[in-house]
């Protein structure tokens, strides 16, 4: 009842994938939990409900997106999301087509690939929405301190315009992300309904920092 509720359907290969990632995600605390990919399933099904595209595609891309996310796992050729989907008999075709989805959406600054596909468009956009906002701010400084970071650094100098390798390598505090990657995303969705939805989220972000360098006393 819980898993169909939050998969939005009773279709028992959607409440599968659900406890799939369940039990894949239990031990994970940087902000990348279950609810992470529950959040972005919901956005994915939102957004495509004004946008169209292949809503079974969309729905299994967004639950399996950070299976194998190289930040989380150490997993080759989406192991992950690959095992899930073969145990539920899914057909090689869909299996490439989601494995392609799930390679193009991730962050990679300035070499950021734009999905060539509706469905993965949509899915990225899911998943950025909830890199921003209040539940991305939460996201960030719970990763920033699963990886030892500095939460801010009065002196640190942002950069922005970083390469996939310079923003992998990157070792600034948490507050430098939001310059390295959340304030940019508003201007990076693909679709104009996740613009629309990004609009008051990237706001939210930047009354926090506002607020934030005040309480530091930076002007
Ligand atoms: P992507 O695949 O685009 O990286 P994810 O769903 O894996 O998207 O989530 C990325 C999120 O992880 C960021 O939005 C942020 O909350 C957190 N994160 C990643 N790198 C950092 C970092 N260097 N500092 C703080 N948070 C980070
Ligand atoms: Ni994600």
């Amino acid at each position: 009842m819980v898993v169909a509720m939050m998969s939005g359907t009773s279709d028992p290969l959607f409440d599968d994938a659900v406890r799939f990632i369940k039990e894949l995600f239990r031990d994970e605390h940087s902000g990348h939990d279950f609810y992470h990919s529950i959040r972005v399933h919901k956005n994915a099904i939102d957004i495509a409900e004004r946008e169209g595209g292949d809503l079974y595609v969309i729905r299994l891309s967004a639950l399996l997106h950070d299976c194998d996310d190289r930040k989380l796992f150490d997993s080759q050729d989406f192991d992950n999301a690959r095992r899930f989907m073969t145990s539920a008999g899914i057909s090689s075709d869909i299996q490439e087509t989601v494995c392609h989805i799930i390679s193009q959406i991730s962050f990679k600054g300035k070499d950021t690939v734009v999905p060539d596909s509706l469905e993965g468009k949509i899915v990225q956009d899911a998943d950025r929405l909830d890199a921003i906002g209040a539940v991305g701010i939460a996201r960030t400084f719970a990763f920033g301190g699963s990886r030892g970071r500095m939460m801010y650094d009065p002196d640190e100098i942002y950069r922005k315009d970083l390469s996939a390798e310079e923003y992998y390598a990157s070792t600034g505090s948490t507050v430098s992300h939001f310059y390295e990657k959340l304030l940019l995303l508003k201007d990076m969705m693909n679709t104009d309904t996740a613009k629309e939805m990004a609009r008051e989220r990237h706001e939210f972000m930047i009354s926090f920092l506002d607020e934030f360098y005040r309480e530091c006393g930076r002007q």
